[in-house]
């Protein structure tokens, strides 16, 4: 049987690799901690629940998708309240907004509107695994833009070669970042569109961490001048609201790229189930105090985790965003050595920096969206297990 040859382009799933040897340790017998995976494990809001289960009782819900590929105009409509009350940005519920399977769903259909064959595409490295692949599937090619820790892990746009530029069609990047979590600035995201503009680069800026900052305004791409021109920004549910499962989000902004991308969708998918919208809408519009719970659990496990990372010499300042600590190996090991060593020692589950790009070598990420006791536990084996490391 033939496949696809676009398909040999993708590399083994990141945690196909972790989940084996997950299994592995488990079928010895360990008790496996993965602090690997970005899934919140906290519940979704009642509000939410409750707006699902009710809609899922009315048979009109359970035709096709109102306003199929747009999403509904009531749901539309509650993203426009959501951006304006949370990040002073206006949309246009009718052409400015488009309902989403979820914000990677909407990374591939961004590519199949807007992306030709043979295009070079930015994409900064390390990288949301996600992207590449959607600019595999449009027979274009990635090129990796550096996120270094001396910057901030921000692009530094002098690294963009001017011919490189030129030639691009369009960006994928995310801030706050996975899997840095560094955090944009209003400075970055108007030299971002500074540079768009000059270059012809349509920004598909993902955005599914914007209401996980620690200290820091949240900011939407949208609400610098001149956005609107150059791109659109995917925002998802999954993250604020705990509801990676139900699979909703959207896309804002540029009136040409919305419609591109509801073009895709209308060829591919019949939109988001009706009874998922009006769950949506719930939650845009009833669960701001949710938010602030989530934020403070995740900000007392990233204080735990740091108290422990001090304690055994690590000496680190991390970003301000997302719910994900980026974290230099200790010296002498390499991204993919040190999660080994830390499965061995401690039945912990790291994810190593070097599968998200060459520039994520060095470092190993820890995901947040774990159980508080998990936590706990994962913690203690690290005090108790690891020997003294030593840093650059
Ligand atoms: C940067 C980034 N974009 C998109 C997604 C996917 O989000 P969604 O659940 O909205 O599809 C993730 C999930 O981890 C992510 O980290």
């Amino acid at each position: 049987m033939q496949t696809a040859d676009r398909l040999k382009k993708i590399p083994p799933y990141l945690f196909m690799e972790l989940r084996n040897k997950i299994n592995k340790a488990r079928a010895e017998g360990k008790d496996v901690i993965s602090l690997a995976i970005g899934d919140p494990v906290d519940p979704t809001p009642q509000p939410v629940i409750d707006a699902l289960a009710k809609a899922a009782q009315d048979p009109e819900n359970h035709r096709y998708p109102t306003d199929e590929e747009w999403g509904m105009k009531s749901f539309r409509d509650a993203v426009a309240r959501w951006y304006a009350r949370r990040y002073n940005v206006e949309l246009n519920p009718s052409g400015e907004i488009v309902g989403l399977i979820g914000s990677k769903e909407g990374c591939h259909h961004f590519a199949m509107g807007v992306i030709n064959p043979g295009d070079t595409v930015l994409v900064t490295d390390p990288g949301y695994p996600g992207y590449k692949p959607s600019i595999w599937f449009v027979d274009a090619t990635p090129h990796p833009v550096p996120m270094r820790a001396e910057n901030d892990f921000l692009v530094d746009f002098s690294d963009i070669p001017s011919d490189v530029a030129k030639k691009a069609s369009a960006f994928y990047l995310n801030y706050p970042n996975n899997p840095t979590g560094a955090v944009a600035t209003r400075a970055f995201l108007n030299d971002l569109v500074a540079f768009a503009r000059d270059n012809d680069i349509a920004v598909c800026y993902d955005n599914p961490y914007s209401e996980v900052v620690f200290g820091v305004e949240r900011l939407s791409f949208l609400s610098v001048e001149g956005a609107k021109d150059v791109g659109v920004e995917l925002n998802s549910l999954s993250k604020p609201y705990n509801m990676t499962g139900w699979r909703i989000g959207m896309a804002c902004g540029n009136p040409e790229i919305v419609k591109a991308i509801a073009t895709s969708k209308a060829n591919t998918d019949s939109g988001v189930f009706n009874a998922v919208q009006y769950a949506g809408i719930a939650a845009l519009d009833e669960c701001d105090a949710d938010i602030e719970q989530m934020l403070e659990r995740y900000a007392s496990r990233r204080e735990k985790v740091l108290a422990t990372l001090r304690e055994l010499g690590w000496t680190y300042d991390p970003p301000k965003g997302a719910f994900y600590l980026w974290v230099p190996v200790p010296e002498g090991y390499t991204s993919a050595s040190f999660c080994d060593f830390m499965l061995e020692k401690c039945a912990v589950v790291l994810a190593p920096g070097a599968a998200y790009g060459q520039y994520g070598e060095g470092f190993v990420r820890f995901s947040l969206t774990v159980e508080e006791s998990r936590l706990d536990e994962a913690l203690q084996r690290m005090r108790d297990q690891l020997p003294k490391l030593s840093f650059a």
